[in-house]
């Protein structure tokens, strides 16, 4: 059995089925080109691609930076609460389809303002679609606001952290030459406002980030921090926490953080026992969502279904959601377990 299971049509079919729960998903990074075109041009925004075909012909990236410069040009064509809204529902629908039953957005208010559009219309379109997933597919999910690093930490984002509808923030954007500690400030007040906290670190850039995240930011998780293992006092750091690393094998194969996927070291993040998670970053960008990302890094790293289902139980104990959900998240996932028995 354990040869056909590995087959890889059928490691595809389990992974597909297999419920599932994401935790590092940048809402802009979902505006697949065909909504960026129509989106440009009912907002008026001049975008220096003209058809869907140089949308994506742009999509080829050095590092962070180069991405970047092409995802804040794509989020500029969101300016109506109605963008924000379908832009959700497009997403919700994908979680929809690949049996995603918890997943946790970011997205990046600085970028929004200083393209002139309100935050109330931002969250408000972002919440409404989150509300209606949860009201008709079961979705449940948690908004994480970013901090964008390469910016002042702006007074207007961190009161907005008050107004309620977010469940934590995050740190994002240009990682190199951008350390954690110039947000130690927000990162305190959102702890004594009962919010969660997450910090991009070692993506790009050193372990040292990692370790300030932990030390200077008191994150709850790493997004990334796949550089870890470069320091094995770290790896006991966290291994020994229980702080879950949201590891993007996609994003990092597209930014040339490894070269190749056969050369992740998600196995490795998972022997050193390290609570790593797979999720999609920025998957209109990045050549799939979460399905496609569990697959391929599986099936390139020869990894098995029941490293899948350990990377679904981890994302579970890392979510922000209640207990209650928690449990019922895992009770799907061991129902999955017991009816494929003969699989695994
Ligand atoms: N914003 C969107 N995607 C990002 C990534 N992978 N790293 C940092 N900031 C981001
Ligand atoms: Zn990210």
């Amino acid at each position: 059995m354990e040869s056909t299971m590995n087959t890889k049509g059928m490691l595809a079919d389990f992974v597909e089925d297999l419920p599932k729960v994401e935790l590092h998903l940048h809402i802009e990074g979902t505006l697949e080109p065909e909504l960026l075109i129509a989106l440009a041009q009912r907002n008026g925004v001049d975008i220096p691609y003209k058809t869907i075909e140089a949308a994506r012909a742009a999509y080829q990236f050095e590092d962070l930076q180069s991405f970047l410069n092409v995802y804040y040009l794509g989020a500029s064509v969101l300016r109506e609460e109605r963008d924000f809204y379908e832009l959700t529902l497009a997403y919700m629908s994908r979680c929809k389809a690949q049996q995603i039953r918890h997943t946790e957005l970011f997205f990046d208010p600085q970028t929004h303002l200083a393209n002139g559009v309100a935050l109330a219309a931002v969250m408000g379109g972002i919440n409404a679609a989150l509300r209606d997933a949860e009201r008709d597919w079961h979705i449940s999910s948690a908004l994480i606001l970013c901090f964008e690093r390469d910016r002042d930490p702006e007074p207007s984002v961190a009161h907005a952290c008050a107004l309620g509808g977010i469940a934590g923030i995050g740190l994002d954007s240009a990682e190199l030459g951008n350390p954690p500690e110039k947000f130690q400030e927000v990162f305190k007040v959102a702890k004594s406002m009962g919010l969660h906290r997450v910090a991009h670190a070692g993506e790009e850039g050193p372990p040292a980030y990692i370790w300030r995240a932990l030390d200077v930011l008191d994150v709850e998780r790493i997004d990334h921090g796949v550089r870890c293992l470069e320091d094995p006092a770290l790896v006991r750091r966290l291994v020994d926490d229980r702080i879950a690393l949201t590891v993007c094998p996609f994003s990092n194969v597209a930014l040339k953080v490894f070269s190749r996927l056969s050369e992740h070291n998600l196995g490795r993040l998972l022997k050193a026992g390290l609570l790593a998670t797979i999720n999609s970053d920025d998957p209109a960008y990045f050549g799939g969502y979460l399905s496609e990302n569990i697959i391929g890094t599986l099936s390139s790293l020869d990894l098995t279904a029941k490293d899948a289902l350990l990377l679904e139980r981890n994302a579970v104990e890392a979510a922000f959601c209640t207990d209650q959900r928690k449990q019922s998240l895992l009770r799907d996932l061991d129902q999955y377990d017991a009816s494929h028995r003969n699989l695994l």
